[in-house]
């Protein structure tokens, strides 16, 4: 499932962010990619040891977390402390699938990657080029959203982002290992819970119909979830 999510965070936020990262100092993205990824990656990252990281980190994860569509379609078990790239003057990075397994930073611990998110900060008009083309069952979908939108999709996907050849396209990225590894149980997960929110708000909370349909979706995650 890829789903595009609306105003994780506000313009003020998206501000906020973007005054932090325009003074921050940037290196070669190719810093955090496995060798067949870096023959292909062109982009600057902020580096891991930043000072201006963890305070953005911290905010976004808030900001995430705090958003009911977001935990819906992730059911996040660990979340990778979020990463900021840029993309400018013609750089690109080519069609790739992500690592399966990455360290957490400062952690000694490792996560599986179910989840790839993109969290967008630049304005779509300030930038040319710079889509997100992810390969899925369907055929490719390209993906490119206002400042403060997020796009989740599954991370066993091919996928790349085509060369910005106007103005710099910025974005935070990083993984979810889900509760629910398997994509198309979360994807059903997330219309049964869906149509459980609809139902309730048209019905009431505790419309019988809905409180079994609710049971239904907390025995569901008891089959399949892994904490
Ligand atoms: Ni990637």
């Amino acid at each position: 499932m890829l789903l595009c999510i609306p105003d994780i965070l506000s313009p003020d936020e998206v501000a906020a962010f973007r005054a932090t990262l325009d003074a921050a100092d940037w290196q070669d993205g190719r810093m955090t990619t496995g060798p067949q990824s870096a023959e292909t990656k062109r982009n600057a990252q902020i580096p891991l040891d930043s000072p201006a990281l963890p305070d953005l980190q911290r905010h976004l994860v808030r900001a995430l977390t705090r958003n009911p569509l977001w935990v819906s379609a992730a059911l996040p078990a660990k979340i990778l402390p979020p990463m900021f790239n840029s993309y400018t003057g013609g750089q690109t990075f080519g069609i790739h699938v992500d690592n399966a397994i990455r360290p957490i930073p400062g952690e000694g611990r490792q996560m599986r990657t179910d989840v790839s998110c993109t969290v967008f900060l630049s304005d779509p008009d300030d930038y040319d080029g710079g889509e997100l083309i992810v390969e899925g069952h369907y055929g490719a979908q390209a993906v490119k959203l206002p400042a403060g939108h997020c796009v989740l999709y599954p991370a066993t996907s091919l996928h790349q982002v085509t060369p910005v050849t106007r103005g710099a396209r910025v974005a935070s990225f990083f993984w979810v290992q889900s509760m629910v590894r398997d994509d198309a149980r979360r994807e059903m997960l997330f219309d049964l819970d869906q149509s459980i929110q609809s139902l309730s708000a048209r019905l009431g909370l505790n419309d019988s119909e809905a409180v079994r349909l609710t049971g239904i979706y907390h025995n569901l995650i008891r089959q399949w979830a892994e904490c």
